[in-house]
C-alpha cells in the first residue's frame, strides 16, 4: 500500500518520542494526526505544519467522546500521551491514572476492528530483576512505581484488543525535538557537562538502553510487518547495552576524560529499578537497532557542550 493512503493517529505526538515518530512518518508520506495538549514544549512540531499530510489537534486524550468520533478513519493508532516517569506520576497521582490507564481503557472501548494499535510501555514493569538473569517478555511484571503500574495495566488492556503490537522500551536516550533530561543517559551526559562530576548511588543497578531513533525505526518496522507481529509484546533495547550505572558513567568518561565519578555507598537511589533485559524476540522477527550507546553519548555531549541548558523538564 502507498503510505499516503495510510492514516495514523498519534496521541502525545508532541512529546520526546512522539515528535520524532511524527516527523519520520510525515517524511515517509503517511497521513499523520497528532492529539496533544502541548504540556511541555509548545514548538516541538513547528517544523511539521508546512506539510499537507500533518495535522495537530490540541485536545485532552481523556475526552473519549471526541476519540470515538474520529477513530474510525485511522489505520494505526499510536497512543503515547501519558504522564511519564515515576516522579511526575507521584506528584500528580490522579492525572497519572486518568491519563495513563483510564484514557487507554476508554480508547479500547471505542476503537473499531480496523484500528491497529502500536503501544509503548516501559520495561520498568520488570522492577527488580533476578541476579544474573535476563528478563524476557514472559518474566513476571512487578512494577515498583505508580507510573510502572499504570503502564502495565494499560498494556494488558491493549494486548487484549484484536490488532495490537506492544513494546516494552528500554530507557530511551538521544536528541529529540522535545528534549528530556530525566532519562538516565541524557541526564548523566548533561550533568557531566554542567558539573564535570557524576555522583552515583547504587552503582551496580542494571539497566538497558535504546536510542530514540531506533524507537522510530521500530514503529516503521511494525507498520510494515504488522500481520506477523500482531498480538505480541516485544522488549525493545540494545542487546549490547545492558549496563550497570557505573558502567554507563565509565562509558561517558571515555568520551569526556576530565569527568570525575564518585560513588556514594549506603545511600538508596530513589529509582530502585535493577534488571537486565533480553531483546531476542524482536531480533528474531528481523528488527535490529542501528544506533549504539557510544554514538548516542557523543551526540549528547555535543548538544550539551553547545547548550548545557537545552532541556524542558516534566517537573
Ligand atoms: N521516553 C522513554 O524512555 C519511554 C520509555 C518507555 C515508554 N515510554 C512511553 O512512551 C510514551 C511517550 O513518552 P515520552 O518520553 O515521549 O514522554 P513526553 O512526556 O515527552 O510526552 C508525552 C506527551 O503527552 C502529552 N500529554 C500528556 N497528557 C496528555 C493529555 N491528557 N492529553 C493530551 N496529551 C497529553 C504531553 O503534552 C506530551 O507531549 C509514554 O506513554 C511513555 O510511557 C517512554
Amino acid at each position: 500500500m502507498i503510505n499516503s493512503k495510510i492514516n495514523i493517529l498519534i496521541t502525545g505526538g508532541a512529546g520526546y518520542l512522539g515528535s520524532m515518530i511524527s516527523t519520520e512518518l510525515v517524511k515517509q508520506n503517511f497521513n499523520v494526526t497528532v492529539i496533544d495538549l502541548l504540556k511541555y514544549d509548545k514548538g516541538s512540531l513547528n517544523h511539521l505544519y508546512v506539510n499537507d499530510n500533518f495535522k495537530l489537534i490540541k485536545k485532552d486524550v481523556r475526552d473519549i467522546k471526541f476519540l470515538k468520533k474520529i477513530v474510525k478513519k485511522f489505520d494505526y493508532i499510536i497512543p503515547l500521551a501519558a504522564l511519564v516517569g515515576a516522579p511526575l506520576c507521584e506528584k500528580f497521582k490522579k492525572d497519572a491514572v486518568s491519563t495513563n490507564f483510564d484514557a487507554i481503557n476508554g480508547l479500547s472501548k471505542v476503537i473499531t476492528n480496523k484500528n491497529k494499535i502500536i503501544f509503548m510501555t516501559s520495561n520498568s514493569g520488570y522492577g527488580i530483576g533476578e541476579k544474573n538473569k535476563f528478563c524476557d517478555e514472559n518474566s513476571p511484571l512487578k512494577p515498583i512505581s505508580l507510573y510502572g503500574r499504570t503502564k502495565c495495566d494499560a498494556e494488558k488492556v491493549v494486548n487484549n484488543q484484536k490488532n495490537n503490537v506492544c513494546f516494552r522500551l528500554a530507557t530511551v536516550f538521544g536528541n529529540s525535538y522535545r528534549m528530556r533530561s530525566d532519562l538516565l543517559v541524557n541526564n548523566f551526559v548533561q550533568t557531566a557537562i554542567k558539573k564535570n562530576k557524576l555522583t552515583i548511588f547504587e552503582p551496580k543497578f542494571r539497566r538497558n538502553f535504546i536510542h530514540v531513533k531506533d524507537v522510530v525505526n521500530a514503529v516503521i518496522f511494525t507498520i510494515k510487518n504488522f500481520k506477523k507481529m500482531n498480538g505480541e509484546i516485544y522488549n525493545l533495547g540494545l542487546s549490547n547495552a545492558n549496563l550497570t550505572k557505573i558502567g554507563l558513567a565509565k562509558k561517558i568518561k571515555k568520551f569526556h576524560p576530565s569527568l570525575k565519578i564518585s560513588v556514594i555507598k549506603n545511600r538508596k537511589d530513589p529509582d530502585q529499578r535493577d534488571y537486565f533485559v533480553s531483546n531476542k524476540k524482536i531480533e528474531k522477527v528481523g528488527f535490529r537497532p542501528k544506533v549504539n550507546l557510544e554514538n548516542g553519548i557523543k551526540e549528547l555531549l555535543n548538544i550539551f557542550k553547545n547548550d548545557p541548558n537545552k532541556i524542558i523538564n516534566n517537573y
